[in-house]
């Protein structure tokens, strides 16, 4: 096999597996019927779930980054944390009184960041009836849990809301937090809805990043002079044909300058080095 060949054999399976590799995760970008969603400028975010279970209170936060694997603290021990490469997980802690316990009561990975095969993030664009973008539906997969060991699955509706960053926190009964937990159902399908700009077809207060098309002015330059010195060529050589009866070399406009060109430039650069070198050396002009 030629080298070229196996070059270009390794360049095709690279790009050939690249859309695989980056099918397997949710970064935070998506595409869903065609619109593009960024949900890189939100970061790890929670919601937490107060639960009465006389005589304690069962206090459950439901956490997700939308752009990677939910942090990991040194702080904490491993067995109070979700595992490492949980996406979206849920973790709850009982409180007697304003006391909670030193330990987590339970840990649920609803998603994983890095996707088994075949279980890879899906994505659905969710419309009114007018067509009017609502915002987008992810689903991630994540592990089995429990006695039973039920397949988990995070589906997370993020809703377009002009308002809202989809950073704003929980505050005290104000019911602000953009996060919302909404269901736990047949004890492996938890249903998040996340309300934020950027789920917006067109994000409000962003303004869209200079496309690729637009060219700076010297670009624009380079093409105008290109294109001035192509049409003066094809109109000179045409002009020549026509009332000259050119033919060959002598279409071109200036045809014999163009000839001597070479000689020009030689001549011209060999005046150049000959001045140089007589304004160094000491004696000026040197007789013939
Ligand atoms: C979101 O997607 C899941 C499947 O991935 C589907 O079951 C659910 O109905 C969808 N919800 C909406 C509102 O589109």
């Amino acid at each position: 096999m030629r080298p070229t060949t196996s070059l270009s054999l390794s360049l095709l399976s690279t790009l050939l597996l690249l859309p695989i590799s980056t099918l397997a995760a949710f970064t935070g970008q998506a595409e869903a019927d065609g619109v593009k969603f960024d949900f890189t400028q939100l970061k790890q975010h929670s919601v937490i779930v107060e639960h009465k279970q006389d005589p304690t209170v069962v206090k459950s936060t439901y956490t997700i980054n939308p752009v990677g694997k939910i942090e990991v603290s040194n702080e904490v021990s491993k067995e109070d944390q979700c595992p490492d490469g949980t996406q979206v997980c849920m973790i709850s802690r009982l409180w007697h009184g304003d006391k909670p316990d030193d330990h987590v009561a339970q840990i649920i990975p609803f998603g994983s960041f890095e996707s088994e095969k075949g279980s890879e993030p899906e994505y659905t664009i969710m419309r009114d009836a007018d067509k009017k973008v609502l915002g987008l539906n992810v689903t991630i997969h994540g592990p089995e849990y429990g006695e039973k060991k039920l397949k988990q699955s995070a589906i997370v509706k993020f809703l377009c809301d002009p308002e809202k960053t989809g950073l704003e926190p929980d505050t005290d009964g104000k019911d602000s937090n953009s996060l919302k937990f909404v269901s736990y159902e047949g004890d492996q399908t938890l249903t998040l809805e996340w309300r934020t700009k950027y789920a917006c077809e067109k994000v409000p207060g962003e303004t869209p990043a200079p496309s690729q098309g637009s060219w700076g002015f010297f670009t624009w330059f380079i093409v105008i002079a290109f294109l001035a010195v192509a049409a003066y060529l094809i109109f000179g050589s045409w002009l020549n044909y026509n009332k000259y009866g050119a033919r060959g070399w002598d279409l071109l406009p200036h045809s014999d300058t163009l000839r001597d060109l070479p000689y020009l430039i030689k001549d011209f650069l060999r005046r150049a080095v000959n001045t140089f070198q007589g304004s160094g050396g000491r004696g000026g002009y040197s007789a013939i």
